[in-house]
C-alpha cells in the first residue's frame, strides 16, 4: 500500500543496527516544498522518513545531516546519478501493509533502498486515530493539524518524568494533561498532585480539592503516627537511625506501649494488640508519650517502694502543679533529696531523657509543625487513618492537590516520604477492594521534584525519605495501580533509579549539558536526533518519547487558562508602576513568621 505520495529524498548507502546512512542524490532538492497544500521542509534534522520495503514501511528520523568532500562524491546506482549531501537516519518503527504501526523494526531495508520523506498521512497512520485510550495534549511540531496523543494507561501505570529548565513550560504541561485526563471521558480519574509552591490551585480549581497545612476547610494533616519510629525520631530529637541508644529505645518502648493500648479503641476496629508493631499506622497520643517520660524522669516522691505518693510542687492555692498533656505543661516536682537518704526519693524509672525530652517539647510547642503533631480529629477514635485517606481521596473530585507552599522546608522530604507511603500502602492493601488499588488506579505527580529527591542529599541531615518512598511507587507500582509523574528542572540532581523507570519522559527546552546528558541517558531509544534539539525547543514544546507515544515526537503543546500561578515576574511592567505604599515588609515579616500566605490575586 502506498501510504502517501513518494518524495524521495535518497538512498540507503550503509547499515550499522538501527542507523542508516543516506545519500541524497544531486538532483533532489531538500529544503520546504508544498505538499497537498501543506508545507514541509524536506530532509530537516527532526524529521521523519518512510523506507519501503517488501512487506511493510519503515519508518525512522533524521538525526544528523552533511555534505561529503567534492573528492569524495557518492556514485548512487548504474546510473552514476552522483550526491553530494547525506544524512544519518534512526529507524524507530515499522508499519505493515494493513496500516498498523508498531514500534521497533523487525526487517532491515537492503542497501541502495529508496527513502521518502514521511508526509502527514504516514504520520496520523503512526499516531493512530483518536480513541478512548488517548489524550491529546498538543499538536505534532512539523505537522500542526495533527494531534499530539498520549497513551494514557501507559502514562499512569509506566510511570513519566516531565524534564525542562525553569520556565520552560513544565507546570504548564502537567496542568495540561492534568485537565485532559479530567475532562470528562474518565470520570473516576483519580491524581494527587504535590505541589511544593501552591501551584496548581488557580489551574486546577474547579475539578481538584486543594489541602494546605494552614487551609480552614480543607487543612492538610500528616500524622506524625503515620510515621514509623526511625522517620518520627529524626525529626523529633534529630536521631540518626544509624544508632540506637538507651533513650531511643526508651522512646520506642513508650511509642510502642501507647500505639497497643490504642489498637482496642479504633474508630476503623479493635485491632489484636499481637499485629502492633513499634511502626503500625495506628494513632497514639504523642503528648502523653512526652508527658509520661517525664514523669519517669523527673517525678520524686515521698515514700521510697512506694511510687505513689508524688512529692509534687504546689501552687500558691496548695495545688499539685500536674502541667498539662494537652498543652504540654510539664509537671513540677519537689527536688529530689541528694543523698537519697530521706525524700524527696527521685524516680527509679529515669533513664537520662532529658536532652530529648526537651527537643520533643520544643517540636510539639512550634505551631509551624501542628499539621504534623497536632493533627485535630484523627486521633484515631474520633477520626482515623481512613477518614483521612477518604478525605485526600474519597472526595467526588477527581484530583487533590496537596499544598505544601507553607511547609518548612527542613521537612519536606519527611512530609512528601509519608504521604507517599501512606497512599501507596492505601493502593496496595486496597488491591482486592472494589473502588480502591488496581480498579481505580491513581497517579501522584511529584512537582517539583528536586526539592525532596535530590540524591546529593547529605544522609546525615536528610535522610531521603521520599526517594525511598517514590522509588517504591516507580518500581513497583505498576501492580497496584499507583503510578508516577516525576517534574524537575535539575535531572541530574535526581536520584537516576527513579528516572530510569520512567517509561515516558517528555522533554522541554534544556540547556545545561549534564541535565542533557541525563535526559539523553533516559531517552528509551537512540535518540540523537531529537535530543540535539533540547536546548533549542521553544516554551511549550517538547520532545515527548517512550510508552505513552507511538514513536518519538516533537511537539507543541498549548497554553492552559487559567494557567498555574508559576508565571513569569515581568519586571518591565512592574517597574514601569509608581511604588506602592510604604511599609510592606511588615505584611512580609507576619506571613514570614506565621508561615501563612494571603496570595494577592
Ligand atoms: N505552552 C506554552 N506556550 C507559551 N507559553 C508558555 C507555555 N507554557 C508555559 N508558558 C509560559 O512560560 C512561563 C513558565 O511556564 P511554567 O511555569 O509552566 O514553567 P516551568 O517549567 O514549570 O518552570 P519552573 O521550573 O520554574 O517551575 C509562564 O509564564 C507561561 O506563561
Ligand atoms: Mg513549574
Amino acid at each position: 500500500m502506498t501510504i502517501s505520495e513518494d518524495v524521495l529524498i535518497g538512498y540507503v548507502r550503509e547499515i550499522k543496527g538501527a542507523k542508516l546512512k543516506v545519500v541524497v542524490p544531486d538532483h533532489v532538492v531538500l529544503g520546504p516544498r508544498m505538499i497537498h497544500g501543506q508545507e514541509y521542509v524536506i530532509g530537516r534534522m527532526g524529521s521523519f522518513v518512510r523506507i519501503p520495503v517488501p512487506s511493510a514501511d519503515l519508518f525512522g528520523i533524521i538525526s544528523d545531516v552533511g555534505e561529503q568532500e567534492a573528492g569524495m562524491l557518492v556514485a548512487l546506482g548504474s546510473s552514476q546519478v552522483m550526491g553530494h549531501q547525506w544524512m544519518e537516519v534512526e529507524l524507530v518503527g515499522e508499519s505493515d501493509r494493513k496500516g498498523k504501526f508498531q514500534r521497533g523494526v523487525g526487517i532491515m531495508p537492503l542497501l541502495n533502498a529508496p527513502v521518502h520523506a514521511a508526509l502527514a498521512e504516514d504520520m496520523s497512520l503512526i499516531y493512530g486515530k483518536p480513541d478512548p485510550h488517548h489524550i491529546q495534549i498538543g499538536t505534532h511540531a512539523a505537522f500542526q493539524d495533527l494531534p499530539a496523543a498520549i497513551n494514557v494507561d501507559n502514562l499512569v501505570t509506566r510511570h513519566s518524568a516531565i524534564l525542562g529548565s525553569t520556565g520552560s513550560g513544565k507546570s504548564n504541561t502537567v496542568a495540561l494533561i492534568l485537565k485532559a485526563l479530567t475532562q470528562g471521558a474518565y470520570p473516576s480519574a483519580q491524581i494527587v498532585v504535590i505541589d511544593p509552591h501552591g501551584e496548581y490551585k488557580e489551574a486546577l480549581g474547579d475539578r481538584a480539592r486543594v489541602f494546605s497545612i494552614n487551609d480552614a476547610v480543607n487543612r492538610l494533616y500528616v500524622p506524625y503516627w503515620a510515621m514509623t519510629f526511625d522517620e518520627l525520631a529524626w525529626f523529633l530529637v534529630d536521631r540518626n537511625s544509624a544508632t540506637e541508644s538507651q533513650q531511643d529505645k526508651t522512646l520506642r518502648d513508650k511509642i510502642y506501649e501507647e500505639r497497643k493500648n490504642n489498637a482496642s479503641r479504633l474508630k476503623t476496629g479493635s485491632m489484636e494488640k499481637t499485629y502492633v508493631t513499634p511502626d503500625s499506622p495506628v494513632p497514639y497520643d504523642l503528648r502523653k508519650v512526652w508527658y509520661d517520660i517525664f514523669f519517669d524522669e523527673y517525678s520524686t516522691y515521698l515514700e521510697k517502694d512506694n511510687y505513689k505518693i508524688v512529692a509534687y510542687k504546689n501552687s500558691l492555692t496548695g495545688e499539685p502543679l500536674k502541667g498539662s498533656i494537652d498543652q504540654v505543661i510539664p509537671p513540677q516536682f519537689e527536688t529530689a533529696s541528694l543523698t537519697g537518704t530521706h525524700p524527696p526519693y527521685p524516680s527509679p524509672a529515669r533513664s537520662g531523657m532529658g536532652g530529648y525530652l526537651n527537643k520533643m517539647m520544643m517540636r510539639l510547642k512550634d505551631h509551624s509543625f501542628d499539621f504534623l503533631l497536632n493533627p485535630g480529629e484523627y486521633d484515631g477514635v474520633k477520626k482515623d487513618l481512613g477518614d483521612l485517606l477518604d478525605s485526600w481521596i474519597g472526595h467526588p473530585q477527581p484530583i487533590t492537590v496537596l499544598d505544601f507552599s507553607e511547609t518548612p522546608f527542613e521537612v519536606m522530604d519527611l512530609v512528601v516520604g509519608t504521604v507517599t507511603k501512606m497512599l501507596f500502602q492505601a493502593m496496595f492493601w486496597g488491591r482486592s477492594v472494589a473502588g480502591v488499588g488496581r480498579q481505580r488506579p491513581l497517579l501522584i505527580v511529584f512537582e517539583e521534584a528536586h526539592a525532596y529527591l535530590s540524591k546529593s542529599q547529605n544522609l546525615q541531615f536528610i535522610p531521603g525519605y521520599s526517594r525511598t518512598a517514590v522509588q517504591r511507587v516507580f518500581k513497583e507500582g505498576r501492580k497496584y495501580g499507583v503510578g508516577g509523574m516525576l517534574v524537575s528542572q535539575r535531572p541530574s540532581e535526581l536520584d537516576p533509579t527513579i528516572i530510569s523507570q520512567a517509561g515516558t519522559i517528555l522533554a522541554l527546552r534544556i540547556s545545561n549539558n549534564e541535565d542533557r546528558g541525563i535526559i539523553e541517558a533516559a531517552l528509551p531509544e537512540a535518540l540523537t536526533g531529537l535530543t540535539n534539539f533540547l536546548s533549542a525547543l521553544r516554551t511549550g514544546e517538547a520532545i515527548i518519547a517512550g510508552e505513552a507515544v507511538n514513536i518519538p515526537s516533537r511537539i507543541r503543546i498549548p497554553l492552559v487558562e487559567p494557567r498555574p500561578s508559576s508565571r513569569d515576574a515581568e519586571p518591565v511592567i512592574e517597574w514601569s508602576k509608581p511604588r506602592a505604599s510604604q511599609n510592606q515588609y511588615e505584611q512580609v515579616v507576619s506571613f514570614w513568621r506565621t508561615r501563612k500566605m494571603y496570595l494577592s490575586k
